[in-house]
C-alpha cells in the first residue's frame, strides 16, 4: 500500500507533491521519490527512508516544473532502498512510472523485455511497466494508448501514474484492484492521488476512478476512459470531511479502518500465490530446496503477542494439512531454553513488524543450531526477514493502530498457504485436495465482508457490556487462539481484565470466577468441538454467567442458550478463525471507544517491541 500524488497546473509541482506525500505517509514510508518535467526534460529525485530524506535531497539538488508525480513506498518487491524507490524510469530516462499494488506476472514480462535489450535498474515489479510503456510508444505516439496496451498485459493489481516527455502537458493514471485513485479538480490545475487527504488542501471536488479505468489529466481537464478506450462520464463528488478524518478514509480510528481492510489484506496476501485449476501453491520467496523440505521432521512456530495466536492456528494447519509435527513457542522463551532443534527442524518466525526483539533473538538462537528459518512478516527488509533463510510476506499494507488486526488475519492466511505448500511438497496432499482448500480460502474475503456487516449489532452489544470489569473468552481447537486473541484485544484497547481459556480447562479453575458479573464469550462455530462447547455454555449458564456466543449462522443449539448471539457465516473449520476474530476485534474496539480509551495508541504499548 503505497501513496501516489501527481500535479499539473501553474504552481510548483514539487511543493504540491511533497505536501501531498506527507499526508499519505501513513500508507508507506520506507522510501520516497518525485519526478518533475520541465523544458529540459524529466528530473527524478529519490531517497530511502521517510519523506524528510527526500526533502533533504531536493534541497541539495532542487528541481522545478509545473507537472510531476511523487510516491511514498511500502515495499512489496525489492528491499527498501534508493534504487527500488519510485518513480522508475524507462531506458531513455524520459518516462516515469509510480505504482501501488502487485504485478503478478512481472517476471516473464521482464525476461522478454531484457531479451529485447531493455536494461533494468531495480528489483521491483513496477519497473517493467516503465519499460513496457516505452516498448509500446514505439508502436503508437499516444502516451495514453501506450499505457493502456501495457496495462492490458499485466496481471495483478495496480494504481499507477505515468509522466512522459513525449506528452509534456499530461499525466496518465489508471487503476485496477489496488488501493484508490482520486483526481482532484482545480481551476486550471488538476491533481492525482491515492487518497483524498493528499489533495484536500487544494480542492474538495474529486473524481474517483473505478477498476479498469484510465484518465489523461491535463491542467485544462480530465479525459476518462476504460482500458478498452470507451469514454466514461462521471460526476465529481464533493468531499466534506476534515483533513484528519480523510486520512482515516472516513473512519473514526485507524484501527477501525484496518479491521475493515481485512478482506483486501487477505486478498493481497493470496494474490498470485494460488492456482486452483492445478492445485498449486507458489511461494517463490520461501526458497528452500526440495531436499530441505523433505527432510523436515518438525516445525517450530515462534512469535509474540497476537502473532503468537496466529502461530497457534498455524500449528494446527501444518499438522492437519502437511502432517508434520508442529509446536509453538514465545520468542522470549525459545531463545533461552536451549531447545532441542537442528537442521531438520523448520523454524517459522511470525512477526508483523519483523522487528520484535524476542522473535529476532529466538531465530538467531535457532540459526546457531542449524535450523532452516522462514520469516512470515508484513515488512519487507525488516530485521527478521534479513535474518531468515526464506521469507513469506503478508501484503496487509502498513498497520497504524498499535493493536494488530489486519496483520493477524493476513498472517493466518500466509501460514495456511505455507501448510498447503508443505503438504504438496511432501506429497501428503494431492493436487485435488489443494484445489479444494484453495477454493475454500478464496471464499474468505467475501465471507469477511459479510461478517463486517455485524458491526452495528456489536456496537449495541458493547453498549450493554462495557461496564463489566472482567471477561472470560472460551474456545477449543483453532478457536482457542481466538479466545486468547479476543481477550488480548479487550485488555489492550479497553484496559478491562480478560482471560482466554481452552474450553476444556474451564472446570479446572476459572469456573470459580463465574457469576452474574462475568460475561463469557464462547467461540462455538459448528465444528468438531461444538458439542463440547455446548457443555461449557451449560456450565456457565448454571452459574448465572452472561453468555455471548459466537456461532455459525443458522445455529439453534448454543444460540438458544446464550444471552447474546453473534452469528458468522459458515466456512471450513480451519479457516473459521479468520471470521470469528472479526466480531471480537469490533467488540474490543467499541467497548474501548465507549470507555473513552485511546484506541489507536493504547497506554504503555508500542507498535513494535524492539527491546527485550
Ligand atoms: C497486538 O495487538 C500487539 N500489538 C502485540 O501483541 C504484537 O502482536 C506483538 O508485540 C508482536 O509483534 P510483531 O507481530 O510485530 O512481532
Amino acid at each position: 500500500m503505497c501513496g501516489i500524488v501527481g500535479y499539473v497546473g501553474d504552481k510548483s509541482a514539487v511543493g504540491v507533491i511533497l505536501e501531498g506525500l506527507k499526508r499519505l505517509e501513513y500508507r508507506g514510508y520506507d522510501s520516497a521519490g518525485i519526478a518533475v518535467l520541465n523544458a529540459d526534460g524529466l528530473h527524478v529525485r529519490r531517497a530511502a527512508g521517510r519523506i524528510k530524506m527526500l526533502e533533504g535531497i531536493l534541497r541539495e539538488r532542487p528541481v522545478a516544473g509545473k507537472i510531476g508525480i511523487g510516491h511514498t513506498r511500502w515495499a512489496t518487491h525489492g528491499r527498501p532502498s534508493e534504487e527500488n524507490a519510485h518513480p522508475h524510469t524507462d531506458c531513455s530516462g524520459s518516462l516515469v512510472v509510480v505504482h501501488n499494488g502487485i504485478l503478478e506476472n512481472y517476471l516473464p514480462i521482464k525476461e522478454r523485455l531484457v531479451a529485447e535489450g531493455h536494461v533494468f535498474k531495480s528489483e521491483t515489479d513496477t519497473e517493467v511497466l516503465a519499460h513496457l510503456v516505452e516498448h509500446y510508444l514505439k508502436q503508437t505516439p499516444r502516451l495514453d494508448r501506450a499505457v493502456k496496451l501495457a496495462l492490458a498485459e499485466v496481471k495483478g493489481s495496480y494504481a499507477v501514474g505515468v509522466v512522459s516527455a513525449s506528452a509534456p502537458d499530461r499525466l496518465i493514471t489508471a487503476k485496477h484492484g489496488a488501493g484508490g485513485v482520486v483526481i482532484g479538480l482545480g481551476q486550471a490545475e488538476n491533481f492525482v492521488a491515492s487518497d483524498i487527504p493528499a489533495i484536500l488542501a487544494h480542492t474538495r471536488d474529486v473524481v474517483i476512478l473505478e477498476d479498469g479505468e484510465v484518465a489523461a489529466v491535463t491542467a485544462a481537464g480530465v479525459e476518462l476512459t476504460t482500458l478498452d478506450g470507451e469514454p466514461v462520464q462521471r460526476e465529481p463528488v464533493r468531499i466534506l470531511w476534515d483533513p484528519i478524518m480523510a486520512e482515516k478514509g472516513g473512519y473514526r480510528h485507524f484501527m477501525l479502518k484496518e479491521i475493515y481492510e481485512q478482506p483486501r489484506a487477505v486478498t493481497d496476501t493470496i494474490r498470485g500465490r494460488v492456482a486452483p485449476e492445478t492445485g498449486t501453491v507458489v511461494l517463490n520467496e520461501v526458497a528452500f530446496d526440495p531436499f530441505t523440505v523433505k527432510a523436515i521432521q518438525r516445525v517450530v512456530l515462534i512469535a509474540c503477542g497476537t502473532s503468537y495466536h496466529a502461530a497457534m492456528i498455524g500449528r494446527a494447519m501444518i499438522e492437519r494439512l502437511a502432517q508434520v509435527p508442529a509446536e509453538t513457542d514465545f520468542g522470549s522463551e525459545f531463545r533461552y531454553r536451549d531447545a532441542v532443534v537442528g537442521p531438520h527442524t523448520l523454524v517459522v518466525a511470525l512477526s508483523q513488524s519483523g522487528e520484535t526483539a524476542d522473535t529476532l533473538g529466538a531465530i538467531k538462537a535457532a540459526r546457531l543450531k542449524g535450523c532452516p528459518i522462514l520469516a512470515v512478516t508484513n515488512v519487507v527488509g525488516s530485521a527478521i526477514s534479513r535474518e531468515a533463510t526464506g521469507v513469506l510476506y503478508t501484503h496487509a499494507g502498513p498497520e497504524i493502530g498499535v493493536a494488530s488486526s489486519k496483520t493477524f488475519t493476513a498472517t493466518v492466511v500466509a501460514t495456511y498457504l505455507l501448510a498447503l505448500w508443505l503438504g504438496r511438497q511432501r506429497g501428503v496432499l494431492a493436487p485435488g485436495d489443494v484445489s479444494k482448500h484453495i477454493q475454500e480460502l478464496l471464499e474468505i474475503p467475501r465471507l469477511m465482508e459479510a461478517t463486517l456487516e455485524l458491526e452495528p449489532a456489536i456496537a449495541e452489544l458493547a453498549r450493554q457490556v462495557s461496564g463489566y470489569r472482567d471477561f472470560l473468552f472460551l474456545g477449543r481447537g483453532v478457536q482457542y487462539p481466538i479466545a486468547l486473541e479476543g481477550a488480548l484485544k479487550l485488555k489492550e484497547l479497553s484496559y478491562i481484565h480478560a482471560e482466554g481459556y481452552a474450553g476444556g480447562e474451564m472446570k479446572h479453575g476459572p469456573i470459580a470466577l463465574i457469576d452474574d458479573g462475568m460475561p463469557v464469550v464462547a467461540l462455538a462455530p459448528r465444528d468438531g468441538s461444538y458439542d463440547r462447547m455446548l457443555g461449557n455454555v451449560e456450565e456457565v449458564r448454571a452459574r448465572e454467567g452472561k453468555i455471548i456466543a459466537v456461532t455459525h449462522q443458522g445455529d439453534r443449539g448454543i444460540a438458544a442458550k446464550a444471552h447474546h448471539v453473534i452469528a458468522v457465516p459458515p466456512c471450513a473449520d480451519l479457516l473459521a478463525p479468520l471470521l470469528t476474530v472479526i466480531p471480537l476485534q469490533l467488540l474490543a474496539y467499541h467497548v474501548a471507544v465507549r470507555r473513552g480509551c485511546d484506541v489507536d495508541q493504547p497506554r504503555n504499548l508500542a507498535k513494535s517491541v524492539t527491546v527485550e
